[in-house]
């Protein structure tokens, strides 16, 4: 129910500190033991490579899961989208693992997949919010989010669960593999504290909402922009903008902008930069000053230990390998008040329907 909430994306946005904490509560120990079964580690840190299967939302999930799992495990990952997968099959490495990320567990591109890799008998794990759920009975292996049912469109809590889910797996990996950055890596705290960061983010409504007045209205077009884990988070708060609001947004890799796209940028262009990665910020900087002399309408998401003074929006620093657990939050609350403020149903955009169950 979505109790006094105008629209359950917003309670859904709302919810993510506490489901930050369930997950948490799910999957660690205070002493930092990870309760995932010992069967599915085994297999998934003796294979020589990870095929994440996704699509929209999970596959950026999936995006964040591959630089958390290649950094605390040690086992490269791989991310494709479900509806290329099926029809045109990498070169696979020997000993694969597949990982399909879904929050319905129903997305017909993803089974279609499963199915196959069943058939070539490939072991597989099915990250997924709704237990029972076709992906999840026909996988080797699930891990539930724990979020709570999503019922908005937009998926926004079931994107950052993933991420943590993704990251408990991680550590369990890497400690699997006795490695010392992932025994180092305290999820119990670092969860903690997204979590609270989370609601200060959150509790910054009235200001996101004046930003969007001020950057967004009447707006056609828009850019989000990053490096890195920031360039992943562009690309999942451009969907939630375009799905939602329906101004036609892109996600773009900072320093690939000047190959071409550039072009678009006109007088009063919104442009979102989001500077969360310490090695890759003061880049994303000069990206957007090459906007700004093109007359982009800039706007700075940053961590407050990278921020400048004229930035717009300053998050709390949190820990690196899951800065887009907190990055994304303020995108969400960007992509809900500009389809308010354009008198659209929020949690049901044209064309679309929660679980899609079609190819
Ligand atoms: C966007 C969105 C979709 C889903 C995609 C996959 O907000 O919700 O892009 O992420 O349809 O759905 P699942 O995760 O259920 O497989």
């Amino acid at each position: 129910e979505k109790g006094t909430y105008p629209y359950y994306m917003l309670k859904e946005v709302d919810e993510q500190p506490a489901v930050m904490r369930k997950i948490s509560q799910a999957y660690l120990s205070q002493q930092g033991d990870c309760q995932i079964d010992e069967a599915l580690l085994k297999e998934m840190s003796s294979s020589d490579r990870i095929y994440i299967i996704a699509c929209g939302t999970s596959s950026h999930a999936g995006w964040v899961g591959k630089k958390i799992i290649e950094t605390l495990a040690n086992i490269p990952v791989e991310i494709h989208l479900s509806s290329e997968f099926g029809y045109n099959m990498p070169l696979l490495s020997e000993k694969p693992f597949f990982l399909f990320l879904s929050q319905s567990g129903e997305t017909a591109d993803s089974r279609q997949v499963l199915v196959k890799i069943n058939e070539l008998t490939y072991p597989s794990l099915t990250i997924t919010n709704v237990a029972g759920s076709t992906l999840s009975r026909e996988a080797t292996y699930t891990l539930l989010l724990h979020a709570g049912p999503e019922i908005a469109v937009a998926s926004t809590k079931a994107y950052t669960a993933q991420i943590a889910v993704l990251a408990v797996l991680a550590k369990a990996l890497g400690q699997q593999k006795n490695r010392l950055v992932a025994k180092e890596f305290n999820l119990v705290h670092e969860l903690g504290l997204i979590a609270t960061s989370m609601e200060s983010v959150i509790s910054e409504k009235e200001l996101i909402q004046q930003l969007v007045t001020a950057y967004l209205t009447d707006t056609r077009n828009a850019f989000y922009i990053g490096r890195g884990v920031d360039y992943y988070v562009s690309m999942e708060a451009a969907l939630k903008l375009k799905e939602i609001s329906y101004i036609q947004a892109e996600g773009f890799a900072a320093g690939e902008l000047k190959h071409g796209t550039i072009a678009l940028i006109e007088e009063g262009t919104p442009v979102l930069g989001i500077i969360t990665d310490e090695i890759t910020g003061s880049h994303t900087r000069g990206n957007l000053k090459e906007v700004e002399s093109r007359g982009a309408h800039t706007l700075v998401i940053a961590s407050e230990g990278l921020a400048r003074p004229t930035d717009q929006l300053i998050l709390p620093n949190v820990h690196p390998l899951l800065s887009a657990l907190l990055s994304v939050v303020p995108t969400q609350l960007i992509a809900y008040y500009a389809t308010l403020q354009r008198g659209y149903d929020v949690d049901k955009p044209r064309n679309l329907a929660k679980s899609v169950t079609v190819e």
